[in-house]
């Protein structure tokens, strides 16, 4: 398939298709309009229509859309097709909380180790996946193929570790720490902030509280 410029919103959008289109499969449906799969989302049906169309449509005049078909085909389009190697970068709360999470291995996310400065926690092992001293990261990187790290160590630190880790060659870092961080365009930040998303919440909250004059 031919890749074309597509939106950053339709790809927000796409993670969202892909996870209600897998539990319809597990529950054996087949097939589905973009009329049900609006209503089951709480996305207009035009949008659904307009956001696959960007991708050559999937779906059939009086049929809808082939549940399986459309789940792999985005699954493709998000690159879920691949497998990835993961490295964690911080053995505190949130590493050792990502590292416990199986479920990333189901969608082609392997953790394969994870680093930390802590003497305390090198040597210890999550789910079968070892603490290794940061001063090892480096030649794990050149003997394994890594894909993508992520950052769960201070904020403090991130930059310089980013920055080490694109040197090293990696291509894809997923950053919870909660700093900006400025490396080169061929390198993929993608930030998660569990507290931004909290303050949306809290403003969804307060608004509903005090709504604003219309
Ligand atoms: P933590 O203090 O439990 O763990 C941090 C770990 O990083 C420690 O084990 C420490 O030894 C290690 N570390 C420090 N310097 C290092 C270095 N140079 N190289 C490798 N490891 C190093 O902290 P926690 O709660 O796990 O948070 C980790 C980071 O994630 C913090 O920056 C925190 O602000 C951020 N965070 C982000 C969230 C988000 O939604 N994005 C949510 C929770 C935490």
């Amino acid at each position: 398939m031919q890749r074309k410029y597509i939106s950053k919103a339709v790809i927000n959008r796409l993670p969202r298709y892909y996870r209600y289109l897998g539990d319809l499969l597990e529950k054996d449906v087949v097939r589905i309009s973009s009329k049900e799969l609006s209503e089951k989302m709480k996305v207009t049906a035009s949008q659904i229509r307009q956001d696959l169309n960007n991708f050559g449509g999937f779906g059939q005049q009086g049929y809808g859309y082939n549940v399986e078909y459309l789940h792999t085909e985005i699954g493709k389009i998000l690159g879920l097709d691949k497998k990835y190697n993961i490295i964690i970068v911080g053995a505190g709360n949130l590493g050792q909380a990502l590292a416990n999470y199986s479920d990333f291995e189901r969608r082609g996310f392997y953790v394969k180790c994870i680093f930390d400065i802590n003497p305390r926690l090198v040597g210890l092992s999550i789910r079968g996946i070892d603490i290794k001293f940061i001063d090892e990261m480096e030649e794990f990187i050149k003997l394994n193929q890594v894909d993508i790290a992520a950052l769960t160590l201070p904020k403090a630190k991130a930059p310089q570790v980013a920055a080490d880790l694109a040197n090293w060659g990696i291509k894809g870092i997923w950053n919870f720490a909660p700093t900006d961080l400025h490396l080169t365009e061929d390198i993929i930040v993608e930030n998660v902030h569990l507290a931004e998303s909290l303050m949306k919440l809290s403003y969804k909250l307060s608004e509903k509280q005090n709504p604003a004059d219309k």
